[in-house]
């Protein structure tokens, strides 16, 4: 059994089995061939403690393709408002049966902890990081890479190299922009950071990406665009943000994206706020928008980490 926690940990040819993978999941389930069930008989716990609609339904739909048993734990309904601890809890999974949990979690180090937990106790669950707090997203990162490589008519093998990507929005609260840093990074592409100064991670400093405040400087000559929300929820000291500002310094807008290639693509992992840091004729160009294709290669993608981590 193996884990998908974090991008840090996966080495190149992990990372290129999983994008091979899930375009190769993707190409069958658009052909409709048959997956066969090749995980029948295991069990998928999905435990989310934070809000989720792509994530949640994608790892749902994607065992059930693989064949695996897959049972969303009812957080709210649950003996967690007994207040019942994270360990205890997944502890309580693994002694179900857990084949793979996949984990949405708040604190920094929480994916970790449940993985050191049930190994300590002799489990031999594979957890999956299905998003933890602001710190990494990395099925999130794959799918948006797996996602750029069918726009580009690129193969795993290929890389990035040779493609500009610009991040732009609330880094300091995005676990997505964390995990797809330090793919794009390692799969050789040049990665652009963009945030207003209050908004900018510390993590951004340590060399994979370029860091700008300037819109317009990260967007030039770009290949890719990605925008991401406004975290709201995760502020924890009162950020001074007029929507109306933010759009106009670091939205996407048609005028915003002429400092980019003509070809460019457009990405956002969602949810988006629309009209704040995408607007709505960005979002919904189907000539640039790679927004429904990223939810879309939120399954294949996943059954490619259900099969990596079952080592299929
Ligand atoms: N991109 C993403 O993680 O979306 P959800 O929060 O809806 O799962």
């Amino acid at each position: 059994m193996r884990h998908v926690t974090d991008i840090e940990t996966l080495g190149r040819d992990d990372l290129d089995r999983i994008l091979e993978g899930a375009l190769l999941y993707d190409r069958m389930l658009l052909e409709g061939k048959d997956i066969g069930d090749p995980l029948r008989g295991r069990l998928q716990f999905n435990l989310f403690y934070e809000n989720s609609t792509r994530t949640s339904l994608s790892f749902l739909i994607a065992g059930r393709k693989m064949g695996v048993e897959v049972v969303n734990v009812p957080v709210a309904a649950s003996s967690i408002h007994k207040g019942e601890s994270l360990r205890d809890t997944v502890l309580t999974l693994a002694a179900q049966g857990a084949d793979f949990l996949v984990l949405r979690a708040s604190g920094a180090g929480s994916i970790d902890a449940a993985k050191s937990s049930m190994h300590e106790m002799g489990f031999g669950t594979s957890v999956i990081n299905a998003g933890e707090g602001a710190f990494g997203h990395p099925t999130q990162a794959l799918l948006d890479a797996a996602t750029l490589y069918k726009a580009l008519h690129r193969e795993p093998k290929d890389g990035l190299g040779g493609i500009s990507i610009a991040i732009i929005g609330d880094l300091v609260h995005s676990r997505v922009a964390a995990s797809c840093t330090r793919l794009f990074a390692k799969l050789g592409a040049e990665v652009r950071l963009c945030a207003p100064e209050d908004l900018l991670p510390q993590w951004a400093t340590d060399g994979a990406a370029l860091v700008t405040t300037s819109r317009d400087e990260a967007l030039d000559g770009v290949d890719v665009a990605m925008a991401l929300r406004i975290q709201r929820e995760r502020f924890d000291t009162d950020i001074p943000l007029d929507p109306e500002t933010y759009r106009s310094d670091y939205g996407l807008s048609m005028e915003a994206l002429s400092f980019a290639k003509p070809t460019a693509f457009v990405m956002h992992p969602g949810p988006m706020n629309r009209g704040v840091e995408i607007d709505d004729d960005v979002a919904d160009d189907q000539s640039r928008s790679l927004i429904l294709q990223q939810v879309a290669m939120g399954v294949p993608t996943r059954m490619s980490c259900l099969a990596f981590a079952a080592e299929l």
